[in-house]
C-alpha cells in the first residue's frame, strides 16, 4: 500500500499548543507528517530555523513518522520532494480564511495533484498565535497552557 505523506508547513516561530494539536490531528490523516519550517522568510523571526527545528524535535522526538525539516523555495516543490500529496494548514478564525484561501488556490494552480486540507484546533487554542505568544512573553504575561513548557522557557530566556 502506498504511504500517505502530509506536509505541515509554517513559520513555527515559536511552536504553540495549537500547532501541536493540528499536528496530532494531521497524524490521523497520513502515515507520515513532515513538519516544514520556511527558511528565508521576509518576516524577521525571533528564533533561528535551527532553534525552531530543535524545539519541535525536542517535543515530537525522533519519530520517523514526524520528521522536522526546513525548506526554501516553493512549498509545492518541497511537497513533491518529500512525496507529500497533502498540505495541512490550521484554520482558526474567519480572519485566517482569506490568506489561507489564496495560498491554497495558488498552490493548487501550481500543482493540482496536491490537496490542501484545513484542520481546526481545539477551541481553547482558537485564539493562540505565535505572534501573540511572543507579545505576551515580551510583556511578562503567563503563557502556561498555550505553549509547551520547553518553548515557554526559551521564550523567557530570549525575551
Ligand atoms: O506559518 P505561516 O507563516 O503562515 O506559514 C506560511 C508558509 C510557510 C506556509 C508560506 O509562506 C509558504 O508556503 N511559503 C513558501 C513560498 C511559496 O510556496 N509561495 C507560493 C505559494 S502561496
Amino acid at each position: 500500500m502506498t504511504e500517505r505523506v502530509a506536509l505541515y508547513p509554517g513559520s513555527f516561530d515559536p511552536l504553540t499548543n495549537g500547532h501541536l494539536d493540528i499536528l496530532s490531528r494531521a497524524r490521523r490523516l497520513a502515515d507520515r507528517v513532515v513538519v516544514a519550517i520556511l527558511e528565508n522568510d521576509e518576516k524577521t523571526p525571533l528564533f533561528s530555523v535551527a532553534e525552531r527545528i530543535g524545539m519541535i524535535r525536542e517535543i515530537v522526538g525522533d519519530d520517523p513518522s514526524t520528521p522536522v525539516r526546513s525548506f526554501s523555495g516553493l512549498l509545492v516543490d518541497f511537497a513533491k520532494d518529500v512525496g507529500a500529496t497533502l498540505i495541512v494548514r490550521g484554520l482558526r478564525a474567519v480572519s485566517d480564511y482569506e490568506y489561507e484561501l489564496q495560498m491554497a488556490l495558488m498552490n493548487r494552480r501550481l500543482t493540482p495533484s496536491i490537496e490542501t486540507v484545513f484542520l481546526m484546533a481545539k477551541e481553547e487554542y482558537s485564539y493562540v498565535s505565535s505572534r501573540l505568544v511572543k507579545e505576551v512573553a515580551k510583556l511578562g504575561g503567563d503563557l502556561s497552557g498555550l505553549v509547551p513548557e520547553s518553548v515557554r522557557q526559551r521564550l523567557v530566556t530570549k525575551l
